[in-house]
């Protein structure tokens, strides 16, 4: 499989990056061709509500004139594809908040019998570190991504909370095994 991997991270070299290196090689191990997109390093900024992407339909059609069409063409052109983020107040980074909502470009139709995306059925799983438990504080994500996923049309294999991240050379040792088991979930 192709699958492209978004790291949502404002640094590299944290613990969401560690997290989705070990998942990156898991599938490279079992011989998925993995491409890693870092937002950090791109600029997508928010959503402008303009709805200029509802006037095509051949093409997702947002107009601002920043590097979220080249990821989306990416997303598109992928098999599957994994969204990584830290937990930041409860929710998303920005750099992946805002890429999320700016790919409303990519659904039409929504709640209709119309309802179409360019992303449609590719697998996708989310993982998030966080520096706290899971309960009571990553429940709010956990609860919001099958519903984008359920927007954008994806088939939502899960999201993977990575509890207790706080120095990247500390991570529990139980996570470098459920990052396979991410891998193993967003493939089979
Ligand atoms: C702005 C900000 C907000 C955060 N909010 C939360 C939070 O709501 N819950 C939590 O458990 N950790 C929170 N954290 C901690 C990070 O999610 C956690 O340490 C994460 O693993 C950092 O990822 P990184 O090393 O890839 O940057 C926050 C950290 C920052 C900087």
């Amino acid at each position: 499989m192709n699958i492209v991997t978004l790291l949502g991270a404002p640094r590299t070299d944290g613990n969401t990056d560690r997290l989705l290196d070990w998942t990156e090689r898991a599938l490279k191990d079992w011989r998925h061709q993995v491409t890693r997109i870092n937002l950090a390093e791109l600029s997508v900024h928010g959503c402008k509500s303009c709805f200029a992407c509802t006037e095509s339909v051949d093409e997702p059609g947002c107009i601002l004139p920043d590097d979220a069409p080249a990821v989306f063409d990416q997303m598109i052109a992928a098999d599957a594809i994994l969204f990584a983020t830290p937990l930041y107040m409860w929710g998303y980074a920005s750099q992946l908040k805002a890429l999320l909502d700016r790919s409303i470009c990519l659904v039409s139709g929504f709640g209709g019998p119309d309802h179409r995306s360019f992303i449609a059925g590719k697998p996708a799983a989310l993982l998030v570190s966080c520096a706290g438990p899971i309960d009571g504080n990553a429940d709010l994500i956990q609860a919001s991504f099958p519903r984008f996923a359920n927007y954008t049309r994806l088939d939502n294999r899960g999201v993977y909370v990575f509890p207790h991240c706080t120095d990247v050379n500390m991570l529990p040792n139980t996570h470098g095994n459920e990052s396979r088991e991410l891998a193993r979930s967003l493939t089979e």
